[in-house]
């Protein structure tokens, strides 16, 4: 199916965003891996930035939750996704309430009310617009090609946090409980709960196994599985944080997660009332010289996959519950990249490769597409990444749940496992 994409609105709308380099995006990424790896933890491996405590200013961090921006529930007409930032912003009017925004307001607000990095927001916005909108906005939820709901293998992903994958549970979007309860009880004491990222990386690894225990058609595709579906995790913590003066780098507790979450009760009574994400009154969100940008958040996906290596090559069940196998980045790449690059720089393998796939996605010509592709490429340049001439996607074939478009509902596949 054609993209509803136009030419003139991919030329519109790169004019708006100019390329980026890593020095204008703040720390160098050289910088920020030299931080990663070398902070030692237990005497071995890195631990997560921040390296040093970053400033904290309570007037320009605290988000205003009030006036305009008081919450209000979505109504019949309006869009709310897979997304629970994107949701929460559209409940508090920072987003357009329908859930359908252009690039510049989605990077308007992602930077203005979570401290994203322009560069990882202009990423995310574009990519959202070439792949499931008009080439300039798109919708928080939507059907194929018209929102990232729709978008399930573009930009929706199986093993996610807590939304259910879309051939287990035949829904995307839905908060499942028990997801949820299994990362709400890794902190057992409120006191003292935070989940940070070594919670999220534990959580992470057993999503991943979860996926494959219980979904025929867990597909762990190249941007979705090994760049979107880590940003899922590490989002978590990275935005839903509360800031303060004695907690500047973020703590992210229990009431805090729920009400992203729009999850109430307490371990043994959670209940998910679909689309009222909400901000909580008094919340901070990141400090503009802390900015998660895509080299920071680069150095999540490595502490992730230091203790859950899977997550840096490509794999899927084969139709059956434990049926995982990998699919060599080298096969997929056509050359381009060995498994152990790719493994190296999961961000610059999973970019390049879904800017290769874009004209067999959007079923529009290459040279449709360029400057959009070229800003895409542009955001990631201080990565230096190899580009990809060509993607394989037959190597995909062996994989039942490889799909260029599906959601927010599918067929739930034989053998699933629910719980
Ligand atoms: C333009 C910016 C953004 C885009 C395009 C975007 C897109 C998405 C997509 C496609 C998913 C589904 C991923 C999956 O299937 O695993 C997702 C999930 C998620 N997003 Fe966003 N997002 C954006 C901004 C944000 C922000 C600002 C937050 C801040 C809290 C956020 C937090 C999350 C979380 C935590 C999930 C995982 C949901 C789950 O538990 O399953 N995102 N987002």
């Amino acid at each position: 199916m054609k993209s509803l994409i136009t030419a003139a609105a991919l030329v519109a709308n790169v004019a708006a965003f100019p390329h980026f380099s890593s020095e204008k995006r703040g720390i160098p990424v050289e910088a920020l891996l030299e931080r990663q790896v070398s902070q030692p933890q237990g005497g071995a491996a890195g631990v997560p930035l921040p390296a040093v405590p970053p400033p904290f200013n309570a007037a320009s961090q605290r988000v205003n939750v009030n006036g305009t921006y008081t919450f209000v529930a979505p109504g019949s007409g309006d869009a709310r996704g897979p997304c629970p930032g994107l949701n929460a912003m559209a409940n508090h009017g920072y987003l357009p309430h329908n859930g359908v925004a252009t690039v510049a307001q989605f990077v308007a607000a992602t930077t203005s009310v979570f401290g994203m990095g322009v560069d990882l927001a202009t990423f995310l916005a574009t990519y959202g617009a070439l792949v499931d909108g008009d080439g300039v906005s798109w919708s928080i939820a939507g059907s194929p090609h018209v929102g990232i709901g729709g978008s399930h293998g573009n930009y929706e992903s199986d093993s996610s946090p807590i939304r259910g994958d879309l051939n287990q549970y035949g829904s995307n979007t839905k908060v499942i409980i028990s997801q949820f309860k299994t990362l709400y009880d890794m902190q057992p004491d409120a006191a003292t709960a935070n989940y940070n990222l070594d919670v999220l990386r534990t959580f992470r690894g057993k999503r991943f196994q979860e996926s494959i225990d219980k979904n025929p058609y867990f597909a762990y595709q190249p941007f979705t599985g090994m760049a979107v579906s880590q940003a899922a995790f590490t989002f978590i913590y990275r935005f839903m944080a509360n800031h303060s003066a004695e907690y500047p780098e973020g703590r992210l507790n229990k009431d805090v997660l729920k009400s992203f979450y729009s999850v109430t009760g307490d371990s043994n009574s959670l209940k998910w009332t679909p689309g009222h994400e909400q901000i909580p009154y008094n919340w901070y969100r990141r400090n503009t010289a802390d900015a998660y940008t895509i080299p920071y958040f680069l150095t999540d996906i490595l502490y992730f996959s230091m203790t859950n290596p899977q997550i840096n090559s490509v794999g899927c069940n084969q139709g059956r519950v434990d049926s995982y196998n990998t699919i060599d980045a080298a096969t997929l790449s056509n050359g381009a990249y060995t498994a152990a690059q790719a493994a190296a720089n999961p961000v610059c393998f999973a970019t390049e490769f879904a800017i290769a796939e874009i004209p067999s996605l959007t079923g529009l010509p290459a040279t449709a597409v360029a400057p959009l592709t070229k800003t895409l490429q542009g955001l990631t340049s201080g990565l230096n990444c190899k580009a990809i001439g060509s993607v394989n996607q037959t190597a995909l074939s062996i994989c039942p749940g490889f799909a260029f478009y599906g959601g927010p509902t599918g067929p739930v596949a034989p053998g699933a496992i629910q719980s």
